[in-house]
Parts: structure tokens; sequence; C-alpha cells
């Protein structure tokens, strides 16, 4: 076995990148808003790399000024209390009892919150003023993205006025260059044993069927739900009094613990998408990083067939987000549409209006020319 590299610094210098990207996230939203920053750094020259604070040894922190051109960004969620997320939980205690000097550090945040929480972006706020006091200097302005607004667009609105203002503190410029670079390969596997195959688990292989403690997030104890009750009569919300039974599991429950679901996708959706895509769902793939330094190999886990991506690992049902249609606009084969989903894929105004009325993926796979029409003359 090798030894894992504590360091970002020695990982950075190795891999000569200039710009470091950390995430505290939960439920994956900073993780890929920090891998859409660190893309970008492509287009200005840079090298930027999405980093997990908890891999590392933070107090280096201060050390980043090794590195020529360096900067720290940050992506990070606030939970509970204004709370740090679990990844940011050891980076968070360091900072509050650390007096390191980071002198000379260059770093901006991106918060992510929800407005209808008492603790708005709270660690975004604490780590923006902190990081300061430590004497680091703040290159742009925090930026708090609200999830009760549109989180897509505050961050695409932010993300474009960051760049050019590192461009003009770096004197780079922006290269034409399509930041439009593949970042993983898909491997079709024809002979494979189906004992390796992920079925929908998170973390480790068949852990749905061989529960074995100690269970988190990334190995989930499956509990049965002993009481499932409607509270409300009327209304349109759907209130429910659900009760989940955790004996044998282990897992203790303190108030304002909070339960994560593992929603599956409706079957009906995922087999519509492989007609459209005209696709065999049970073929068994993996998609592989073409970032060998990244720690992360693939982007959900594989080997798995395309029915169990779509069904457990994917989100087909909420509007896709901005890079992802700039990504299928050039598969498009009409050209309206093309432009339709260049359009909406732009942060120009005329898109950012487009954005709360953005379909579902299925609806874009119709319009790009995929499957055999557009569905029932929508006009999106
Ligand atoms: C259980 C829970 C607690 C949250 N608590 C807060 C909070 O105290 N303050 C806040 O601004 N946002 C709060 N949020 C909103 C999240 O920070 C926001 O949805 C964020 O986009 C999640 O990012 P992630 O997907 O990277 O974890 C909370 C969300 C959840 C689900």
């Amino acid at each position: 076995a090798t030894l894992r590299e504590t360091s970002f610094i020695e990982k950075m210098k190795k891999t000569g990148k200039n710009i470091v990207v950390f995430y505290g996230s939960q439920t994956g939203t900073a993780e890929e808003f920090a891998n859409r920053l660190s893309k970008d750094t492509q287009r200005y020259g840079m090298r930027g790399m999405a980093t997990d604070p908890e891999e590392y040894d933070m107090s280096e922190l201060s050390r980043l000024t090794e590195i020529e051109n360096s900067l720290a960004m940050f992506c990070v969620a606030t939970y509970g209390e204004g709370d740090p997320t679990d990844n940011a939980q050891d980076f968070y205690d360091w900072l509050q009892e650390t007096d390191a000097d980071l002198s000379g550090v260059k770093y901006t945040v991106f918060g992510l919150g929800n407005k209808t929480y008492e603790h708005f972006n709270a660690m975004g706020k604490y780590l923006d003023k902190r990081l300061e006091e430590l004497g680091a200097e703040r290159i742009f302005d925090l930026g708090v993205g609200d999830d009760d607004g549109n989180l897509e667009e505050d961050f695409i609105t932010w993300r474009e006025q960051f760049w050019p203002a590192l461009c003009e503190y770096f004197g780079v410029e922006a290269t034409d260059e399509d930041s439009s670079i593949r970042q993983y390969e898909l491997l079709v596997h024809n002979d494979v044993n189906m004992n390796k195959v992920y079925t929908g688990e998170m973390g480790r292989l068949k852990s749905y069927e061989i529960q074995k403690p100690p269970f988190d997030a990334k190995n989930p104890f499956l509990a049965s739900v002993s009481v499932n009750r409607k509270l409300n009569k009327g209304g349109e919300r759907h209130l429910m009094h659900l009760e989940l039974d955790i004996s044998g599991s282990k897992i203790r429950y303190d108030s304002g613990d909070h339960v994560a679901v593992f929603p599956t996708n409706d079957a009906k959706i995922v087999t519509d998408i492989g007609k459209i895509l005209n696709t065999d769902l049970d073929i068994v793939f993996s998609l592989n990083n073409l970032d060998e330094e990244s720690n992360k190999k693939h982007p959900f886990p594989c080997p798995t067939t395309y029915r169990t991506a779509l069904s457990h690992y994917l989100d087909i049902t909420n509007p896709p987000r901005t890079n992802v249609l700039y990504e299928l606009a050039q598969y498009a084969s009409d050209s309206k549409a093309q432009e339709f989903l260049r359009k909406m894929a732009s942060s120009s105004s005329d898109g950012k209006e487009a954005l709360p009325i953005r379909p579902k993926i299925i609806v874009y796979l119709h319009s790009c020319g995929f499957g055999s029409s557009f569905p029932g003359g929508a006009s999106w």
C-alpha cells in the first residue's frame, strides 16, 4: 500500500498546481462548485485542484506562499446551528484555536447556505473573516449563495465577476480555449464479474446486502420505517410523521441529528432516458477520471450499469446545471436547439432569466435531436 499524501502543498508542487479549491460539503453541491472552479482555472493558464480539507493537514495553509501565483479558494456550506460540514469540522476547529500567521496567503470564499435558516451562511462568513484576522489577503469578496432562492445563479454570478478580478490581480488573460475538456473516459466492460458491479451502494461493495457497522454516510444503515403517518388533512403540503427502527445499528439519536435519505429515481424516467438514447441500460461501464492525480477516480461508484447510475447515482429530476447544458449543446443536431441550449448555459441576462424555467434533463435530450420528436410540441 502506498502512503497517503497528507500535504496538499507537496501535492500541488508535485503536480504543478497553483490554485487549490477546498470544499466543505455534505450533499455534494459545494464539492461540485469546487470542481467547476478548479476546471475553470485552465482557461487562465492556471492549474487548479478541488480538495477535501479532511484529507489534508490544513495547518499547512501558511506554506501556500511557497508556490508562485498561488491562491486558496473555499466553497463551504453551512449546517445545523451555523456549523461546518462534517468534512470541514477539523479545519474549523483548527481555525478557532490557531494563531498561525497567514500573511501572504491569498484567498477567496464562496459560501453556500439557505436564508430560511437563522445562521445564514455562517460558515462562509466566519471563514472569510477569520482568514483575514490571521493575516491572509482576500483577493475577492465573499460570495453568499442562497439555496432557498437560486443557488446556481448566485454561484455563476459570483464566478463571472471573480475570474476577471483574478486576471487583473495576477496580470493574466483568459484564453479563448474552450474549457469543455473531458474529465472522465468511458469504459464499457463486456466481460465482468457481476459480483464486482455496484448496484446502488454508496461506499463499500455489497454494503446493502451485508450490513456491517460502523455505519455512517458512506456506509448507511438500512433502517426500516416502523411508523408512517400523514399529519395534515388539508392544504397542499404533505407532512409526514416517520419513525425509523435503528435497533441493532449501534446508532444513537440526539435531538437535532438529521437523517439522510438516499432516494431512488422513478424507474419510468430511467427507462425513458434509455429509450431516447437508444441504449441498453444493463451495459456495465466505468467512468474513469482522466486526471490521474485526482483523489476521485470515478464520479460515482464504478463499475456499474447505466440503469443503476440513472436510478441511484445521478440527479435526473432537477433542472441540469448550466455547465451540463453547455456540454450538451455540442451534441444538438438542430441548430436552433443548440443556440437555445447555449443561451440557457450562458450567464447573460437572457440565460439567467431562463434559469427558473429550466426543464428536466429528459426534455433537453429530446431537444438535442436524440429520439424521435420533441415532447408534445413543448415550448420550453
Ligand atoms: C439539515 C440542513 C441544515 C442546514 N443548515 C443551514 C444553516 O444553518 N445555515 C445556512 O445558511 N444553510 C443551511 N443549510 C443549507 C445548506 O447549507 C445548503 O443547502 C447547501 O447548498 C448545501 O451544500 P452541500 O450540498 O455541499 O452540502 C442547511 C441544509 C440542511 C439540509
